[in-house]
This record gives C-alpha cells, sequence and structure tokens, in this order.
C-alpha cells in the first residue's frame, strides 16, 4: 500500500460534506489504495455535528481510513495536509449585497490560506467549492505566498458534469460518448459551457444540435441547474457537489484520459485574453499531477462573447475584494 494522503475538509458538517466523506473515506478520491487521514474543519457550533458525521464513518469500518481529527482551528486542519477541499462558506442571505457576501467569505478564506501557507504539505493541493468560488480561491491563493498559485483551483467539475448530461441526452448517446466539452468562466450563472470544441462521434457536437437549442436552453438549463435543484428538492445540490468535487481531485490526481479534457477554474496565465491571475473554469488536461489550460483553441464571435461576459464577472470580482484588502 502506498502513504497516507491527508485531507482536510473544511465545512465538514454541512450538506455536502456529508455526502462527500463518505466517498474520500472508501477510496474515491485518490484511488483504491491509498490511504487516507482525514481533518475536518468546522465552526465551533458545528464541531459537535462533525463529531457526529466522524461516528458514522467509524462506523463504516472503511479499509483505507487511517484516522480522523475534528477542529475548529485553520492551523491544526491544515497542518501536513495534502488535499484540501474548502466546502464551508458564507451563504448569501436575503438582502446582502455583493460586497457583504465577498466579505464575509474573506474572513473565512484568508485565514485558510495563511494556514495553508503556513503548514500544508509541500504538495498540498486545494479545491475551493464554497461559493462565491472562484473568488474564495483567489483570496485564499492571495495569503498563500509560498505555494505556488496553481495549487489552488475552484470547482466547475459540476458544471461540467451537468452539461455532459444535458448534451448526451439530447443527442441520445452515452456521457462517455462525448469528449473535450468545457466550461469557461465563473462558476456563475454567467459561466459559458462550450460545445464549440465538445466531440460526439468524432464531430463537433455543436454542429449536431440547433443553434437555438444551444442558445435557449443548453446554456441557461447548465447555467441555472443549482436554482433547479434548489426549487425541486427544496434544497441546494449536495450529492452532485461532492461528486464533483471527487472527480475534480481524482482527475487532477490521476490525469485526463489521451484525446479529452475536463473543465477547472484555475489560475489563468493570460491565455484566451483572460487576466492573468484571475482564477478561471478553462478547458484543461491534468498531466503528471498538473492542471494544463488547453492552449491553441479557435474562439468564434458566440463564445468570445460569452467567455467575456462571464470573465468581465471575474474582473469586478476581484476589484471588489481588491478595495476590501482581500488580495
Ligand atoms: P451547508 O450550509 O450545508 O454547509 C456549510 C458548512 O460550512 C456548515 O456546516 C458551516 O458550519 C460550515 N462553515 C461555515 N464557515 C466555516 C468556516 N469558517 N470553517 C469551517 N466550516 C465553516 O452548505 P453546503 O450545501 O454543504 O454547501 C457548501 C458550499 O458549497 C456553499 O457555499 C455552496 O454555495 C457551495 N456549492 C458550490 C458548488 C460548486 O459547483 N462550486 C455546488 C454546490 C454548492
Amino acid at each position: 500500500t502506498k502513504a497516507p494522503v491527508t485531507v482536510t475538509v473544511t465545512g465538514a458538517a454541512g450538506q455536502i460534506g456529508y455526502a462527500l466523506l463518505f466517498r474520500i473515506a472508501s477510496g474515491q478520491l485518490i484511488g483504491p489504495d491509498t490511504p487516507i487521514k482525514l481533518r475536518l474543519l468546522e465552526i465551533p457550533q458545528a464541531v459537535k455535528a462533525a463529531e457526529g458525521t466522524a461516528m458514522e464513518l467509524d462506523d463504516c469500518a472503511f479499509p483505507l481510513l487511517q484516522g480522523i481529527d475534528i477542529t475548529d482551528d485553520p492551523r491544526t486542519a491544515f497542518d501536513g495536509t495534502n488535499v484540501a477541499l474548502l466546502v464551508g462558506a458564507r451563504p448569501r442571505t436575503k438582502g446582502m449585497e455583493r460586497g457583504d457576501l465577498l466579505e464575509a467569505n474573506g474572513g473565512i478564506f484568508k485565514p485558510q490560506g495563511e494556514a495553508i501557507n503556513a503548514g500544508a504539505a509541500d504538495d498540498v493541493r486545494v479545491l475551493v467549492v464554497g461559493n462565491p468560488a472562484n473568488t474564495n480561491a483567489l483570496i485564499a491563493q492571495a495569503h498563500a505566498p509560498d505555494v505556488p498559485a496553481e495549487r489552488f483551483t475552484a470547482m466547475t467539475r459540476l458544471d461540467h458534469n451537468r452539461a455532459l448530461t444535458q448534451l448526451a441526452q439530447k443527442l441520445g448517446v452515452a456521457v462517455t460518448d462525448i469528449k473535450k466539452l468545457a466550461i469557461w468562466g465563473n462558476h456563475s450563472a454567467t459561466q459559458y459551457p462550450d460545445l464549440f470544441h465538445a466531440e460526439v462521434g468524432g464531430k463537433i457536437a455543436a454542429e449536431q444540435v440547433e443553434k437555438a437549442w444551444l442558445r435557449d436552453e443548453f446554456i441557461p438549463t447548465v447555467a441555472k441547474r443549482g436554482a433547479a435543484i434548489i426549487e425541486a428538492r427544496g434544497a441546494s445540490s449536495a450529492a452532485s457537489a461532492a461528486n464533483a468535487a471527487i472527480d475534480h481531485v481524482h482527475t487532477w490526481v490521476n490525469g485526463t484520459a489521451e484525446g479529452d479534457w475536463t473543465s477547472a477554474g484555475v489560475v489563468s496565465d493570460g491565455s484566451y485574453g483572460v487576466p492573468e491571475g484571475l482564477i478561471s473554469s478553462f478547458p484543461v488536461v491534468a498531466r503528471d499531477g498538473r492542471f494544463e489550460i488547453v492552449q491553441g483553441l479557435d474562439i468564434d464571435e458566440f463564445s468570445r462573447e460569452r467567455i467575456d461576459a462571464s470573465v468581465n464577472e471575474l474582473v469586478e470580482e476581484r476589484e471588489a475584494v481588491r478595495k476590501l484588502g482581500l488580495v
């Protein structure tokens, strides 16, 4: 067996935490032969609930699970951690302005970034799930100057997976028949799911669907899926979000298949006109344990407009957190 991997999950007592922890402990995050040590970070009021989840984890007798630590202190939570899943965040409540939301989340992601900088393992990989995920990731990254910026990522894999199924159902094909789909921009309603490079049976997906469907159904359905789930379930998407977090890290560590790519919010190197330093979703391949932005794609006018709109929103969010002194 391999050396154990320490995985820290913040917001461990929340809905996504409950759907995520059992899958991590069962070996789905890294692989079936890698032991796991779990660290659960919660706010003091929720530590007891996290302890309850830990009791259930114990009761699963997972062969790979080598221990569970629970804490309300970020320094303890991230000490020596290899994989940090930042799920806990401050939700937007009624009447809350965006500035207030960003400030409240700054109060969470700044100290967590500092704690990762201070104590995480040299190979630490960070995935931010808590919204606004891209900008929360940017805040954490800005406070971890000793960690390579590329280790901070934001989750758009759920959007990617949603888009895969929408397209598969439209064309009557299996999700595995679809390659090279991509989500661009922000994990928000402005995100752009791109079918102009996606391939189904070796042919471009956008050419196999009506333009009106692509523009008026596919894009809004993917972008507004979170709200549709809340409307239907009376609760937000938790199991599918947890599943996407598992997929994101598993791909990061184990790589993308030859001839395919995935989507992730990664630090921009200026590719495709996305301002350097922003954490934006791109088509990415994972190779040798690293995400790389896919280069050289032609972006037509339809896509350009939509990528720009989402990236502009990210620029505005960065401006807002700059004004707050958070980056
Ligand atoms: P939840 O409200 O059930 O759980 C959040 C947990 O975080 C709570 O237990 C809370 O006590 C904890 N928490 C708050 N501040 C914390 C801190 N400073 N340190 C540690 N823990 C803290 O929410 P749920 O459903 O689990 O969702 C979590 C986040 O994920 C939300 O921000 C949600 O918007 C986001 N999300 C992101 C998705 C994506 O695709 N990127 C998809 C779905 C949800």
